[in-house]
């Protein structure tokens, strides 16, 4: 209740707060909405899609039994949405926490090989903590050779790392998965036959390769501005930079089909920030002199009894080579 002049003061105390929360606070509020979503090229990209998030930890999507104990330096996140840290030899990182944690050292294999330059630079990096790396490499049986610098690190490679057992596969990845067991990697990285079948391939037969809590990547990763702007399924995906002055293509079916595999899953990616900034791709490594072209995407495999806070979808789509970028259509089954 209010009388005279005391409710006038009142009214107007009112409007006064009204203004202000619409005039001032609202416009506030929407900018740092706008500032923390994914921008095309912007640092904070990674956390794909963990819209409004600005911090992020690995344990947030790790199964409890695969968190951090004392003494094991744990992997950040965040390394992943610092450019200046954001690439793909520091997802090894996630792999060596979990050695360090288990005692027991870690199985990777990598689909597509072929110089063996990730391999070697994984190597370098993680040895102690890796006991076999696979290398799936088609090249000699599709083609009837094989980079040389691949058969000469092969040779090498033993001699190098002593401790660890290497396997080199000459087959396509969809026959190479049928020797091995289900949870059998602690890492597999996906680099192999670029294409959207290629790619879903890849990431439905590999993925059950994988163990909980393990680590599940793979290579390009990004979508040109133009190309992203085309069609609403690209429009989050991570900028694909510039080379000799012209802006990169990317690559759309190796997005679609991550990402379609993680909303089967019900699981966030991630990315690595690589290949946006022209000249500074060399620089940008500290295990020196590597370029660094695109992004890679990563996530891990979480137990079956874990509620994920992302809901599944399986997208219905029709794939059309020939109008890559307008067929996707969105739907849930
Ligand atoms: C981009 S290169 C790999 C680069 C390597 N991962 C690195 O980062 O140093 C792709 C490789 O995949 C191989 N490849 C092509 N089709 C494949 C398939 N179906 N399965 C496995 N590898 C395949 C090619 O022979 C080629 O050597």
């Amino acid at each position: 209740m209010c009388k005279g002049i005391i409710c006038g003061l009142t009214a107007k105390r009112t409007v006064l707060r009204i203004v202000l929360v619409f005039g001032l606070l609202i416009p506030i509020l929407v900018m740092s909405a706008r500032y923390f979503e994914p921008q095309h090229g912007a640092g904070i990209g990674s956390l794909e899609t963990a819209r409004g998030q600005s911090s992020f930890s690995a344990h947030t999507v790790l199964p409890s039994t695969t968190r951090h104990k004392p003494g094991c330096a744990p992997a950040p996140l965040e390394l992943f949405s610092n450019p200046d840290t954001s690439f793909r030899e520091n997802l090894g990182l996630f792999v060596e926490e979990k050695v360090c944690r288990t005692g027991i050292k870690a199985k990777i294999v990598e689909i597509g090989v072929w110089r063996g330059d990730f391999a070697e630079i994984l190597l370098q990096r993680y040895h102690q903590s890796i006991g076999e790396y696979v290398m799936i490499e088609p090249a000699e049986k599709l083609t009837g050779s094989r980079d040389p610098e691949l058969n000469r690190r092969l040779k090498d490679f033993p001699n190098k790392f002593p401790n660890t057992n290497f396997t080199l596969i000459d087959e396509i990845s969809t026959e190479a998965v049928k020797r091995f067991p289900d949870e059998y990697f602690d890492w597999v990285y996906c680099d192999g036959l670029h294409t959207y079948k290629g790619v879903q391939d890849d990431v439905s037969s590999f993925w059950s390769k994988v163990k909980v809590g393990g680590l599940f990547s793979g290579h390009d990763f990004s979508m040109s501005r133009a190309k992203a702007r085309s069609d609403p399924w690209n429009t989050i995906a991570p900028w694909s930079g510039v080379r000799g002055g012209t802006e990169k293509a990317g690559f759309p079916g190796s997005y679609k089909a991550v990402v379609q595999h993680a909303r089967k899953q019900g699981i966030q990616v991630f990315y690595t920030l690589e290949g946006r900034y022209g000249q500074g791709m060399w620089q940008l490594s500290d295990t020196g002199g590597y370029f660094r072209n695109n992004p890679s995407w990563f996530m891990f495999k979480h137990s079956d009894n874990y509620t994920s806070p992302i809901p599944k979808h399986n997208y219905i789509y029709k794939w059309d080579d020939s109008r890559v970028f307008r067929k996707f259509v969105f739907g849930t089954t």
